[in-house]
C-alpha cells in the first residue's frame, strides 16, 4: 500500500466505502414514535459509546431518510443492540417496508419508543444533541436507561453479515 493514493471522485467514494468497512460494528435497529403515534426504525451499524459520565452515546442518519423529521423531533429513542441470530430484523429494518413493526412484539420504552426482543442489549435515550455531520445528522444522546442479556451480537464487516467464531 503506498502512503498517498490520489483517485478520480469515484474511486475514492468506492474505496473510501470499502476502507470504512473494515471497522467491524454490531448492528442495531433504532426506533421511535412518530407525532401521529406510529412506529418508526431502521437498521444503524453508526452507533458508538461517547462518555460514561453522563453516559452518552451516539449514532448517524442519513439527511436522505424520510424518518430525518421524526427523530429530529422525538423526545426520546431506543437504540436495539441486535443478537446474532437476528439477521432477518436487521435486514427488516434496512428496507422501505412501510409497516416494519406488523406482527412485531415489542416492549414499550420511553416516549413509546419500541424496544425490540432477544436483542443484546437496549438503551433508551433522551434526544439531546444533533449536529451537521455532512451527508449525514450526528445525534448524541444521553442514556437513560438500559438492560442487557448475554446473547452473542449480530456483527457487519466488509459489506456482510458476521458473528463471532463460536
Ligand atoms: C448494516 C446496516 C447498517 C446501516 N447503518 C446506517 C446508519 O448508521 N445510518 C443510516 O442513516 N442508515 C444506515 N443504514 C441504512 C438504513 O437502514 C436504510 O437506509 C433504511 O432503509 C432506512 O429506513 P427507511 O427507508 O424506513 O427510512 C444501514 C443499513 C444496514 C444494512
Amino acid at each position: 500500500m503506498s502512503a498517498q493514493n490520489y483517485y478520480t471522485h469515484e474511486d475514492f467514494t468506492r474505496n473510501f466505502r470499502n476502507a470504512l468497512g473494515m471497522f467491524a460494528t454490531g448492528v442495531t435497529v433504532v426506533t421511535t414514535r412518530a407525532a401521529n403515534g406510529a412506529p418508526v426504525g431502521l437498521t444503524v451499524n453508526s452507533f458508538n459509546s461517547v462518555s460514561l459520565d453522563p453516559p452518552l452515546v451516539l449514532w448517524s442518519l442519513s439527511v436522505t431518510l424520510p424518518s430525518v423529521p421524526v427523530f429530529e423531533a422525538c423526545e426520546y429513542y431506543a437504540i436495539n443492540v441486535l443478537a446474532d441470530d437476528q439477521q432477518a430484523l436487521s435486514q427488516l429494518f434496512a428496507s422501505r417496508s412501510d409497516d416494519k413493526f406488523a406482527g412485531l412484539q415489542f416492549d414499550q420504552g420511553l416516549g413509546g419508543a419500541p424496544l425490540l426482543r432477544g436483542c443484546c442489549a437496549r438503551f433508551e435515550c433522551r434526544n439531546t444533541h444533533r449536529y451537521p455531520g455532512g451527508d449525514h445528522i450526528l445525534f448524541v444522546s444521553e442514556v437513560i436507561n438500559f438492560d442487557r442479556e448475554d446473547r452473542p451480537p449480530l456483527l457487519f464487516f466488509g459489506g456482510a453479515y458476521r458473528r463471532l467464531a463460536p
